[in-house]
């Protein structure tokens, strides 16, 4: 299913991303690894070894949507197809909603929503003329519930949501599939570089995320969710429970998310 093929991943430099980046190539697929930081994707790839070949850095900020098309157009010139379309990248947020400022949502809007669907419709039409393709998000279990100190992060991972079911229903005519990603905890730097009310970095490996599962058996799920063609990947452990509790039993939901420390 893989092999021969090209999956272009955003967020490859770092977490989930970096560790798709070696579930691909080791199934023999050629990855188009994408991130902000170019020397990020650079460390990626030369810890890609003899099958370093297999991985083109295209670094890009998404939080600029204006250039994402270019880009796009020019790499699949070069690669001649894709065929699969991982949106990893993304950021989070640790500040109440009556200290974060408005610029802050709409950065965080910007990155996990904006550029995400930016960078998806630029893709979409070649899957379109192929007949052919995958695309998936990444939301998160605070993107089917509110949690305290993410609202802009809820928020934005709630939006992928309907954006990506829409996606997938008007074009499966097309033979092209879509699935959201739904991480609970995994173990990488996304507390670290969350953002506080002014800006700034989290810099902190939160008590949840160190105790997630790992970023390489993250990926593992992700590439069985895709092989079984699921809409939604749940990716975790325990703590995925929450997702049937607020599902199927809201008021239970409701009475240990008041337990959760809001400040
Ligand atoms: N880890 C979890 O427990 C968890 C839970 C729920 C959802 N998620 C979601 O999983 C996805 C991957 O996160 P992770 O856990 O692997 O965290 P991570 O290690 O912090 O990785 C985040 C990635 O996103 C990229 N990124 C951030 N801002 C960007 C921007 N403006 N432009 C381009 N790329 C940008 C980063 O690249 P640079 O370093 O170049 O900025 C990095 O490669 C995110 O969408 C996150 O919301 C994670």
């Amino acid at each position: 299913m893989f092999a021969g093929k090209v999956a272009w991943i955003t967020g490859a430099s770092s977490g989930i991303g970096e560790s798709l980046v070696h579930a691909f190539i080791k199934r023999g697929a050629a990855v188009v690894a994408s991130s902000n930081e170019p020397s990020g994707l650079e460390r990626v790839k030369e810890a890609c070894g003899e099958k370093s070949a297999m991985v083109t850095c295209v670094p890009f900020d998404l939080s600029d949507t204006s250039g994402i098309k270019d880009i796009v157009d020019k790499q699949i010139k070069t690669s001649g197809r894709i065929d699969f379309l991982l949106n990893i990248g993304g950021i989070s947020q640790r500040a109440r909603i009556d200290e974060t400022p408005l610029w802050l949502d709409r950065k965080i809007f910007e990155i996990n929503y904006f550029g995400t669907i930016a960078f998806t419709k630029a893709v979409l039409p070649y899957m379109v003329k192929q007949k052919s393709g995958h695309i998936l998000a990444t939301s998160s279990i605070s993107g089917r519930f509110g949690f305290p100190l993410r609202s802009a992060y809820s928020a934005s991972k709630q939006a992928i949501h309907g954006f990506f079911e829409t996606l997938y229903l008007e074009n499966k005519k097309f033979n092209i599939r879509a699935s959201v990603i739904i991480p609970g905890r995994v173990r990488t730097s996304i507390s670290v570089h969350a953002l506080e009310s002014d800006g700034k970095e989290h810099g902190k490996l939160d008590d949840g995320q160190a105790g997630g599962i790992s970023p390489e058996k993250a990926a593992e799920i992700i590439i069985r969710g895709m092989v079984r063609n699921k809409r939604e990947i749940l990716v975790g452990k325990g703590e995925l429970m929450l997702l049937h509790i607020r599902r199927y039993c809201p008021w239970l939901f409701f009475r240990i998310a008041d337990k959760i420390k809001s400040t």
